[in-house]
């Protein structure tokens, strides 16, 4: 078989099919599913704490009198809890050693929330994998 390997800049992964942050890659089972599937990576649907505005929107936007230019954000971050996540990361990671898993985070705009965050997730990233 073709040997697809990639190294995009240090992240190393069986191939350059990644998914991207969005609801296929929300949860451990889904990411592990794709990974068994073929996938060589996977941005998380980005995390976030405290978890705000979730709900669905589909709003579309006018430009130059035109309407449905484009559409707003449909759906912002991921709805389930930064633990529960970051565990499921770490699970997906210790199955899939050899796969890319990205995380997209989302905080308030502030330094220390994104010290904090960045931290607990180069800490999942850190942790022995054996
Ligand atoms: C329903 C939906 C949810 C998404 N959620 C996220 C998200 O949580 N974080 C993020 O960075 N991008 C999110 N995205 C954007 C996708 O990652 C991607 O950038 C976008 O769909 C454009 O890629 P495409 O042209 O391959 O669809 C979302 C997209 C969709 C359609």
């Amino acid at each position: 078989m073709a040997d697809l390997r990639i190294n995009l800049a240090g992240i190393q992964s069986p191939n350059p099919f990644w998914l991207a942050s969005a609801p296929p890659t929300n949860s451990g089972y889904q990411v592990q599913r794709a990974f068994e599937a073929g996938w060589g990576g996977a941005v998380w649907k980005t995390l976030g704490d405290p978890i705000l505005n979730v709900s669905s929107r589909f709003a579309a936007v006018s430009f130059n009198g035109q309407k449905v230019a484009g559409f707003n954000n449909i759906e912002l971050i991921t709805d389930r809890p930064l633990e529960v996540n970051l565990k499921e990361i770490y699970e997906t990671k210790k199955k899939f050693p050899n796969h890319a898993i990205i995380a997209s985070l989302m905080v308030e705009p502030k330094q220390e929330k994104w010290h904090e965050i960045v931290k607990r997730v180069e800490d999942v990233a850190s942790m022995d994998l054996n």
